[in-house]
């Protein structure tokens, strides 16, 4: 275990206020619970032993919120599992705990990318989000932000119940002047178990959200961000994110902390999501997945069809020993059919209408 990879995420779990569409595993912050998720968290390190990454990303939850002596403890860790050339290391922050002291303590322990949740720039979606910034004060903490570090991306989310194709323009607005180089740009999912859905909220029409989609491909694209994978925009290729290429690239990926989710020797495994047991040390799976051939081709094609680069055909043929078009005839001839995929250069990728269809085509590949 734990020998392949050379990416390394490490979950957070806390946050000081819970966000109304959020169903990611976290708890409100509690700073004896914090101080015993750490001495766990770096128990359950020791599996690691002196690994070097080449990518770190620590996400959650809300990292940035975490308590000076337990993020330095962390920030240390992670600065001794760095390997010592062109490493990626990332931290998720929200952009209301950006202040000088914080990214003077990130530029010390060599973090060189943030990723900023904003989410949206309106107050009025501010609110609906239960996010506790406003515009004006996501504006300077960016601009702050980029004062320190070359390499910031931000989080923002499209189609919240009622928002319009102009208060959608606002927002890109207000993101195409800000010194930003990488946008995650999420459509609202209104999930189970979360305060939206508790509150009869649903999801806008597929027709609303494919308008807004295009209307945030057209700014990014003419703003310098070019698209790499479906949610992901850079504004150069050095700040596509590493870190998340592992995933999309189908590479093995080491995990630690609640609920966080790794990928070795082809088997895919989630820690334990309970928070009791994860503090008592025990530090079991809460399952693990060994994948057949034709689920790591799938996930090899549901992933790569995501990303602009598309799939490398030889390569795959390669890696798992069979005849791609012979495998996918049927999916080929439909994808080509209804032009939801084109092929150059070796590469099978999705046309700008297939990445919109991405479900409908991923459905042809399944039935093959
Ligand atoms: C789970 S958060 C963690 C980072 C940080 N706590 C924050 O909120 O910015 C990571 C990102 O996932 C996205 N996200 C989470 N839930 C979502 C949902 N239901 N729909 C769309 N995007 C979502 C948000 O853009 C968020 O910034
Ligand atoms: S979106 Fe981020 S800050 Fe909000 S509850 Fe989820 S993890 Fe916490």
């Amino acid at each position: 275990m734990m020998s392949k990879s050379s990416a390394l995420y490490i979950h957070i779990p806390f946050c000081h206020n819970i966000c109304t569409y959020c169903d990611f595993k976290k708890f409100i912050y509690n700073q004896k619970m914090v101080d015993e998720y750490f001495e766990s968290l770096f128990l359950e390190a020791n599996k690691l032993n002196n690994k070097k990454y080449h990518t770190i990303y620590i996400g959650g939850g809300t990292p940035s919120s975490i308590d000076r002596h337990n993020l330095e403890s962390l920030l240390t860790f992670c600065q001794n599992h760095l390997n010592n050339k062109n490493f990626e290391f990332t931290i998720e922050c929200n952009v209301e705990d950006v202040n000088e002291d914080l990214l003077i303590l990130f530029r010390k322990y060599s973090i060189n990318r943030l990723s900023i949740g904003v989410q949206t720039f309106n107050e009025k979606f501010i609110k609906f989000c239960n996010r506790k910034h406003n515009k004006k004060m996501a504006i300077d903490n960016i601009n702050l932000a980029s004062k320190y570090f070359k390499n910031v991306s931000i989080d923002l989310i499209y189609a919240f119940p009622t928002q319009t194709i102009n208060e959608l323009a606002d927002d890109l607005k207000i993101a195409m002047t800000l010194p930003i180089v990488h946008i995650s740009y999420y459509s609202l999912l209104i999930e189970d178990n979360t305060i939206l859905k508790n509150n009869g909220y649903q999801n806008v029409s597929d027709d609303v959200q494919t308008k807004m989609y295009k209307r945030i491909y057209k700014t990014l694209k003419n703003n310098g961000f070019h698209r790499y994978e479906i949610s992901n925009f850079a504004k150069y290729k050095k700040y596509e994110s590493k870190h998340n290429k592992t995933y999309w690239q189908n590479k093995h990926y080491d995990a630690i902390g609640l609920g966080a989710s790794g990928y070795i020797d082809n088997q895919r495994y989630t820690n334990t999501i309970n928070l009791t047991k994860y503090l008592k040390h025990d530090f079991s799976n809460s399952s693990t997945v060994d994948l057949t051939l034709d689920d790591k081709l799938f996930e090899e094609i549901m992933l790569g069809l995501r990303l602009d680069e598309g799939i490398n055909i030889k390569k795959l043929e390669k890696k798992y020993h069979f005849i791609f078009k012979e495998k996918y005839r049927n999916a080929l001839l439909n994808g080509y059919k209804y032009h939801l995929i084109n092929k150059k250069n070796g590469f099978i990728k999705t046309t700008f209408k297939g990445s919109l269809l991405l479900n409908s085509l991923l459905v042809f590949f399944l039935e093959c």
